[in-house]
């Protein structure tokens, strides 16, 4: 019989799949028979998948069959013991866990006498016995105390030692922790792990937001194991390559939402800037023309601010594709960086779309009230009263009736396209879709729900561009500003999938180049050489 198999990156999952092979259920790629002889396993032919525990999902869908994973991780078997450099809270409390998880722990400590908070499972000693005890040694102290390390050099060779550490400040020293304890102690392997998972979330068991561990060495096999070490304890290892990239690793729980940042700060500047806008264009030019609307501060302006903002992140979101081709275009090739600029920029539209997202939804409350504004129905009343003093009935005109079922359909519809991009953006939701599922919803559904907005808004506007009242000392309606860019992108788009120029940029995309392009590639070479 034929069964399927995914060949998992490490030794520990290698018997995983020889149990799994006596049962004829399993997996991806391709092995013979199930049998209980490991010898005819045909691992060659396995497809080779390291990241497969992150993101089971995706070889599930890629492969189409079903995937076998181990409910238990230990799966019956005793673990080595792991020693433990520092009784604080971070030692002691992945101490807890690695006991919970059937390690043997013995901490190494200044104190070993003291023992009142540790887990009474775990030993403590002195630092020499504890490391000449174990393989791997975790070093949970911070890293200005490293320097007795030093002493311990010829106990620690040939061994693991791990480091967790954190900085309190980027850039405090010239290389990573990591690093500078391969320095200090050249005769251990260093891995760097763990430094992203917090002391309480692993006390509490809460999580379920730093399930991730990174992990880096420039020994794969002293990577792979302390990996195995983070699947035991039921966390998810990302193997980030080698020990230079700790620096990297060591800088994320220092980051405040690195990636919000700019969509924040232009969602900012954008609302501070549409509000002044609207105060000077309504709130002050009436004013000065003896008629007070300041309460127009709480709700009018605010449901002018929310959907410009939007629409006008809405259209961010996908000017730097339209950027990203004509640059592609005009080099000919795709294998040139973008611009910094460009490259930051394509890389927080997650972010500014559910900024952006976010902003539609204040629109949509905000909507909501308008039939319950007492100015509103104070407006509906007064205008029934003049109807009838004056003795006339306004008539219903269908153009009015068109525009407002137009206007407030397109945005409705719009308004549920935008929510399904934020949808498929969940990681749970883009996991269960392969990438072809997850650039459609995002690419294809994204520019329908930025064509049906801005048509929202155009709609809404009619023909009041027409009309000259509206331009308050010279300043245009706020929803013509929001179209700007709204419009500048899908013009743009519109002439990028004119079907010549489309053809171009696929191919360009499929990894050919011009010729022109290859001429700069020669050019430049010889240039550098
Ligand atoms: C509510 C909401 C949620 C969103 N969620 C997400 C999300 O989860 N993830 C996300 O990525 N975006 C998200 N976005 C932003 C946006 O929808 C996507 O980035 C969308 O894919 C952009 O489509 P595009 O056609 O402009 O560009 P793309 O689909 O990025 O690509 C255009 C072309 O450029 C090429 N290309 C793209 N990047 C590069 C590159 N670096 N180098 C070379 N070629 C490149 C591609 O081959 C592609 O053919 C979200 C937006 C909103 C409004
Ligand atoms: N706390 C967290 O949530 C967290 C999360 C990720 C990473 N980390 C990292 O884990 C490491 C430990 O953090 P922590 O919060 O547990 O710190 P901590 O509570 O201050 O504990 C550090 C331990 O180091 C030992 N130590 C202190 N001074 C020492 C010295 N001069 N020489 C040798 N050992 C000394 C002590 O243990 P003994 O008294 O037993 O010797 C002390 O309990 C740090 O590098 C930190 O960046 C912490
Ligand atoms: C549930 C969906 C939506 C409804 C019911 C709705 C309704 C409305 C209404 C009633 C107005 C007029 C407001 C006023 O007169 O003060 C309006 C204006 C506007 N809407 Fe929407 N809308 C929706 C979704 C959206 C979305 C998703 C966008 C785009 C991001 C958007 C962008 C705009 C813009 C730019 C204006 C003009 C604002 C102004 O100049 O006053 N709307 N919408």
């Amino acid at each position: 019989m034929q069964s399927r198999l995914i060949l998992l990156a490490d030794t520990s999952w290698e018997k995983i799949l020889y149990q799994a092979t006596t049962f004829s259920a399993v997996i991806g790629g391709t092995c013979q028979e199930p049998t209980p002889d490991r010898s005819s396993l045909e691992l060659s032919q396995a497809a080779f998948c390291p990241d497969f525990l992150s993101n089971p999902q995706f070889y599930q869908s890629i492969m189409g069959t079903k995937v076998m994973i181990p409910l238990c991780s230990d799966f019956a078997e005793k673990h080595d013991s792991i020693c433990i450099f520092g009784t604080g809270d971070f030692g002691r409390s992945l101490g807890s866990k690695l006991l919970q998880s059937g390690y043997s722990v013995i901490f190494g400590s200044r104190n070993p006498g003291d023992t009142s908070l540790l887990p009474r499972a775990a030993e403590a000693l002195s630092h020499s016995e504890a490391a000449r005890k174990c393989s791997v040694i975790i070093a949970a102290i911070q890293r200005d105390h490293y320097e007795f390390l030093k002493e311990l050099e010829e106990v620690l060779e040939g061994k693991i030692l791990v480091d967790v550490s954190n900085n309190v400040k980027l850039n405090r020293y010239p290389e990573s922790n990591a690093e500078y304890l391969a320095k200090i102690v050249p005769k251990a392997t260093v891995v760097k792990a763990f430094n992203t998972v917090s002391a309480w979330a692993l006390q509490s068991g809460n999580l379920d937001a730093s399930r991730q561990v990174f992990v880096c060495s420039d020994d794969n096999k002293a990577k792979q194991h302390v990996m195995d070490i983070v699947r035991a304890i039921g966390l998810t290892p990302q193997d980030k390559g080698c020990l230079v990239v700790a620096k990297e690793i060591e800088d994320y729980p220092l980051q405040l939402f690195p990636m919000w940042r700019l969509p924040m700060y232009t969602g900012a500047g954008l609302t501070v800037a549409v509000f002044l806008y609207c105060v000077i264009q309504d709130i002050v030019y009436n004013a000065e023309k003896k008629n007070d609307v300041s309460h127009h501060l709480m709700i009018t302006i605010p449901n002018r601010i929310f959907p410009v903002v939007s629409l006008i992140l809405l259209a961010l979101c996908y000017l730097p594709g339209v950027f990203a081709a004509i640059i592609q275009l005009y080099r000919g090739t795709k294998y040139r960086r973008f611009p910094n600029w460009l490259d930051r920029w394509m890389l927080c539209r997650k972010q500014l779309g559910l900024v952006a997202l976010s902003f539609a939804f204040l629109h949509a409350i905000y909507t909501l009230v308008i039939p319950i504004r007492y100015s509103v129905k104070y407006r509906a009343d007064m205008s029934i009263f003049n109807q009838i003093k004056m003795n006339k009935t306004r008539i219903l005109e269908k153009p009015l009736v068109w525009r407002s079922d137009t206007y407030l359909a397109l945005g409705i519809l719009g308004f549920f396209f935008y929510i399904v991009l934020g949808i498929t953006s969940l990681p749970s939701v883009s996991n269960s879709v392969n990438w072809r599922e997850f650039r459609f919803v995002q690419s294809k559904l994204g520019y329908l729900t930025l064509v049906l907005c801005t048509g929202h808004a155009m709609v809404y506007g009619w023909d009041r561009f027409l009309i000259l009242a509206r331009y308050r000392w010279y300043m245009p309606p706020v929803y013509m500003v929001s179209l700007v860019i709204p419009c500048l992108v899908l013009i743009l788009k519109l002439v990028l999938i004119i079907p010549c120029v489309d053809k171009r940029i696929t191919r360009i995309r499929q990894g050919n180049q011009s010729k022109l392009s290859f001429n700069f590639f020669n050019f430049s070479e010889k240039n550098e050489s």
